[in-house]
């Protein structure tokens, strides 16, 4: 089965070719293509991400990363072109009229290069901006009706689920995992402590009460200077600190971390920072200690957390996903103290690459959602959800 994967719920347009031999779990997955275009540069002047100009953004971008992908995955056929139908084309060009010039683009595509041959397209459907997922939904729909191909819409976050789980150098690629599971999720926009009792069955357990840990990452980072997206920049000064063993700049609170819940709440951190540094010139080497420091609390509360939801829901699995999943001090930490408390529970981190938004995760998820128990949504019913939660899926 050759999946085309669409991913557009922030400031990354990402689509790949990916083909999957077998059923899910146990199938063999080969990125055929994968075409990523980060919008950074435009959103840094924003100090975040701004989302019409996301949504304008991909619009722009995505006709020439579909030719890109078919092109890297050397797929690109050139047929007749078979033409499109006057009902087709109305349909497609009302699907489209929000994207100025996007419709044209696309039949100009099919003009050139004519039908593609895939077996499936998946699509972000939520959680996310909704102006930049509506971008990948609507092209997806179009492609779909062009090409007369099934489309699932796909949740961001089971997407993120799969992609730690995944190894491709691994004979069983999709580890067979034992459940219940706990998934620890660590983005922009989220973070949440999920349970999974099997594939596709989550029930959410905590989550932040206000920002997010990547947005709190963000935050410090534009406090102490770092345009956005700062949370790398802030782990590697944090690493700094650690290595020349810096003295603490300050002292700052891990939030919530005696709360009986697992919720979490990262604002008093990030406010903390705030007064920290406010009116102040800080030094190269102060700027890393309290890099560190910030980081040593978030830390702190994540592995409380997490132990607590692996103890309290006897889980044999820890995964830990999303862009911050990337974050070595983090995964470090977590992975020592769940070998020290429970030996038994195997852990999974994403491989490189996999941390921050892909799409080959949502084509993992589009093979889980189309060809297994996993209920796939009917073509007709796709619509982008900024909102979407993994419990509903
Ligand atoms: O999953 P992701 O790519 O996008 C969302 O779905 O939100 O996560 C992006 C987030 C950003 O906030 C970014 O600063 C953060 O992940 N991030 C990191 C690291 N790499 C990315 N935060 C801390 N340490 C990192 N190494
Ligand atoms: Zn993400």
């Amino acid at each position: 089965m050759l999946i085309l994967s669409i991913e557009t719920s922030c400031d990354e347009t990402a689509l790949s070719l990916v083909e999957a031999k077998g059923e899910f779990p146990h199938a063999i997955y080969e990125v055929h293509g994968n075409c990523l275009w980060s919008q950074i540069d435009i959103h840094a002047q924003y100090g975040g991400v701004f989302p019409m100009a996301a949504k304008r953004e991909h619009a722009a971008i995505i006709t020439s990363l579909l030719e890109k992908v078919f092109s890297e995955a050397e797929k690109l056929e050139t047929q007749d072109t078979p033409s499109i139908s006057d009902h087709t084309k109305t349909q497609i060009t009302t699907l489209l009229e929000r994207e100025p010039g996007l419709a044209e683009q696309l039949f100009a595509f099919h003009t050139k290069y004519g039908q593609q041959e895939i077996d499936l397209i998946a699509v972000t459907s939520g959680p996310g901006l909704e102006p930049a997922l509506w971008v990948g939904v609507n092209f997806a729909r179009a492609l779909a009706l062009l090409w007369d191909v099934v489309v699932v819409g796909i949740n961001h976050m089971e997407g993120h689920i799969l992609a730690s789980v995944y190894d491709a150098d691994r004979d069983d690629q999709l580890s067979d995992i034992t459940f219940p599971a706990i998934s620890l999720l660590i983005s922009g926009g989220h973070t949440e402590l999920i349970k999974m009792s099997d594939w596709g069955k989550y029930e959410k357990i905590g989550q932040t009460r206000d920002d997010a840990v990547g947005e709190a990452y963000d935050k410090v980072a534009r406090l102490i200077g770092i345009p956005y997206p700062g949370g790398p920049e802030v782990a590697k000064r944090a690493e700094m600190a650690r290595k020349a063993t810096l003295s603490p700049y300050t002292d700052l609170p891990s939030p919530m971390l005696h709360s009986k819940d697992l919720d979490f709440s990262f604002s008093g951190l990030k406010t903390a920072v705030r007064y920290a540094v406010q009116d102040k010139e800080l030094s190269e080497t102060e700027k890393q200690a309290l890099c560190r420091d910030f980081e040593d609390a978030v830390t702190q509360v994540l592995v409380k957390k997490c132990c607590a939801a692996v103890e309290e829901h006897g889980a044999q699995t820890l995964i830990v996903g999303g862009g911050v999943s990337a974050n070595q001090h983090i995964k470090r930490s977590l992975e020592v103290a769940l070998l020290e408390k429970f030996p038994d529970v195997t852990t999974y981190f994403p491989q490189s690459g996999l941390s921050t938004d892909n799409s080959i995760m949502i084509a993992l998820a589009g093979h889980a959602r189309a060809k297994s128990a996993l209920a796939p949504q009917g073509s007709s019913v796709i619509r982008a959800d900024g909102n979407r939660s993994l419990d509903a899926s």
